[in-house]
């Protein structure tokens, strides 16, 4: 209902903004308020990995932004060592937002500092009209559901390096993240082991619906079983903002091929990610955020920077460091 609601309401305001802009200026007929060239920011992490420390203080696995690039976006670094003035600036800047897993304090981490910028800078501009996804994978996930719920709800939901189905929920039927997908991956999404999951803390069902705050904010489309027996939320969307979470990695399908890890590399893993970074760029396309020069653009984007081969110490192949 909800998600039917928010599609209206965006798709009037295109309407009503394309025939404002005819009217006003004609000469703008031609330009498609769509941007077809979406960069999404990706904030960096702290190394902790004595074996990561020679390279840099700050790294991405370049998974994430294979994933990123797989769904036809760019992507932007962006460090966690700069001013709230600055990254109002790269908001403007930036089409979306990927917070990525990891291992960092929910609540008094430099990550968290900036991600709750990010995410009060997003919740002003949706409300305005202003869209702006936000995609949060394992603990960008649990991140959400901090700065959605205000405090940490996190429990013990472990389910270390073990690849799942989902059990959906009816609402993942009618979601935004699902929405065509084909009826024959919805099924094997049950049934099949798409799913790479590795976390040991998470929100479980029954603390996420006696919560009035995340209750409201999302909705919840997938949920699993963790080792303790805890079901817990595995995937879920935002109502009313373009805000989504996964507890497991869709990254992994595709771009991670450590032996030692359950990684799901089946066609349907495969389709499953390809699909999901299609619809975050899709998402990053209705932002019209853009760079104020083109030479600035270049100078922020990921290309600047050189992968590390790292799988010979940690368990991705490459890493940004920073
Ligand atoms: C799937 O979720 C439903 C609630 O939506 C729950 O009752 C059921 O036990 C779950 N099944 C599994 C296998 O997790
Ligand atoms: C990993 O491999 C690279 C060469 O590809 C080598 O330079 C580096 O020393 C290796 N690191 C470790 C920890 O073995």
């Amino acid at each position: 209902m909800s998600n039917g609601g928010i599609l209206t309401c965006v798709c009037l305001f295109y309407a009503c903004c394309c025939f404002c802009c005819s009217k006003a200026m004609p000469t703008r007929l031609n330009q498609e308020p769509v941007n077809e060239r979406p960069i999404i920011g990706i904030l960096t992490q702290i190394i902790s990995d004595e074996a990561m420390k020679p390279f840099g203080k700050t790294y991405i696995p370049s998974s994430y932004v294979k994933f990123i690039e797989s769904g036809g976006s760019r992507v932007m670094p962006i460090r966690l060592t700069l001013t709230t003035a600055e990254y109002e600036r790269i908001f403007r800047e930036i089409n979306g937002l990927l917070l990525i897993g990891g291992a960092a304090d929910l609540q008094t981490s430099e990550f968290a500092r900036v991600a709750k910028i990010f995410y009060n800078l997003a919740l002003t501009a949706n409300d305005a009209g202003d869209f702006f996804p936000i995609w949060g994978t394992c603990m960008g996930m649990q991140l959400l559901t901090v700065l959605v719920a205000g405090e940490n709800l996190l429990q013990k939901t472990t389910a270390e390096n073990i690849a799942l189905p989902l059990n959906l929920t009816t609402e993942a039927g009618s979601s935004k993240m699902f929405q065509g997908f084909p009826n024959e991956l919805m099924k094997a999404l049950t049934q099949e082991p798409l799913t790479g999951n590795f976390h040991r803390y998470g929100v479980s069902v029954e603390t996420f619906q006696e919560n009035e705050k995340l209750q409201s904010f999302f909705s919840v489309l997938s949920t699993n079983v963790a080792e303790n027996e805890v079901h817990f939320v595995s995937t879920m969307e935002g109502k009313r903002y373009p805000f989504y979470g996964v507890q497991w990695h869709p990254e992994v399908n595709r771009f991670q091929w450590n032996r030692r890890q359950n990684y799901p590399h089946s066609p349907h893993a495969v389709q499953l990610s390809s699909l999901l970074a299609e619809f975050f760029s899709n998402e990053g396309r209705r932002s019209l955020h853009q760079f104020e020069s083109p030479e600035e653009e270049a100078s922020s984007l990921i290309y600047n920077y050189t992968p590390v081969y790292a799988g010979n110490f940690t368990a991705y192949e490459q890493i940004y460091f920073f």
